[in-house]
């Protein structure tokens, strides 16, 4: 039975969220905790289920909104190779992480779906057209994303990463760097277009005070880059501009008590940083942490949050896992 396993990496902002809506540098890392998609034959249906969700859909029926950046995949892959209505396969979607977390899981799935189809259907690709795919689903999904999460999902490693007019800039370093994060989840729910919209606002009442924390913002994700796209990375530094990048996350207003109360504990238990990661308003918070700290911290901050991860960068962006023709 022909049947394709593809998989990509879900990511986490180190530094300069936010702040790249506006076009300022903002650093992020894939990390080893990835969605995958099956895909396997089957005759003349269409269906999508997603494990995580809880969600099945079939051909017949009307999209629920959770699939509607999958159905635009199709369609655009359907267009692609003038085959319409696109039939004959059976799409399972799984992930290590929870959906809708900040963790890049929407881009993650978004690539991982694509990267699938196209080998699925033996279609020629490279990275690059998956990236053009995803960031199309990206925009059902976000509104207007800045592109940072399709962008490490297709191509894995540690990315600098500036939004402008005339498209994204991304410089892609040569070397990931090997550090350990403990990523802790409130379980309070977020949004992107929520937190992205109350920034908004605090701008056009403070212009120049906002635009000033967003160049700092930027001045801290360029330090940072500097540092940890070097083998030998001083990791102690890079705690600490974690830590006013935090400070600055709560200046524009994305705080709240139950991820400050996270961030806290991690740095009282060994944390070299600690910040929000993310749109903030909920979801994840970020902690750096030798390995030696690791099992301390996570003891610590279990206590305090819905679900506790650990990653590490991961170099290898979108994959196929397995492949079986007939
Ligand atoms: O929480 P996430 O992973 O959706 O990240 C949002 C990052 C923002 O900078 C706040 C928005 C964006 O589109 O870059």
């Amino acid at each position: 039975m022909k049947e394709v396993v593809a998989s990509a990496p879900c990511k986490t902002i180190l530094f300069g969220e936010h702040a790249v809506v506006y076009g300022y540098p903002a650093i992020a890392t894939a990390i080893n905790l990835r969605v995958r998609t099956k895909i396997r034959k089957v005759n003349g249906e269409l269906i999508i289920h997603s494990r995580d969700l809880k969600v099945t859909w079939k051909r017949k029926q009307s999209v629920p909104k959770e699939f509607l950046p999958i159905y635009k995949v199709i369609e655009d892959i359907s267009d692609l190779i003038d085959q319409k209505p696109l039939n004959g396969m059976h799409i399972e979607i799984f992930s290590d992480v929870p959906p809708s977390c900040g963790l890049g899981t929407s881009a993650a799935t978004a690539v991982s779906v694509i990267t699938a189809m196209l080998e699925f259907l033996e279609i020629n690709y490279d990275k690059n057209f998956i990236n053009k795919l995803a960031f199309n689903a990206e925009k059902i999904s976000h509104g207007t994303p800045s592109g940072i999460d399709n962008t490490v999902a297709t191509f894995g490693g540690l990315i600098r990463y500036v939004k402008s007019n005339s498209g994204p800039n991304i410089e892609r370093s040569k070397y990931t760097p090997e550090f350990t994060l403990i990523l802790a989840d409130s379980g309070l729910p977020r949004s992107t277009k929520h937190a992205v919209k109350n920034v908004a606002i605090l701008r056009e009442h403070f212009p120049r005070v906002i635009e000033d924390i967003f160049s700092i913002m930027g001045k801290i994700s360029d330090e940072a880059w500097t540092l940890l796209s070097k083998a030998g990375e001083n990791l102690k530094t890079i705690g600490y501009l974690m830590n006013i990048n935090h400070g600055l996350l709560d200046a524009i207003g994305v705080n709240l008590p139950e991820l400050e109360t996270l961030v806290n504990i991690a740095r009282k238990n060994g944390a070299l940083g600690a910040k929000i990661t993310g749109a903030g308003l909920g979801g994840f918070i970020i902690a750096l942490a030798e390995s030696a700290a690791v099992h301390k911290i996570c003891s610590a901050i279990k206590n305090y949050a819905r679900l506790v991860l650990i990653a590490k960068p991961d170099s290898k962006g979108c994959l196929v896992e397995s492949k079986v023709k007939n």
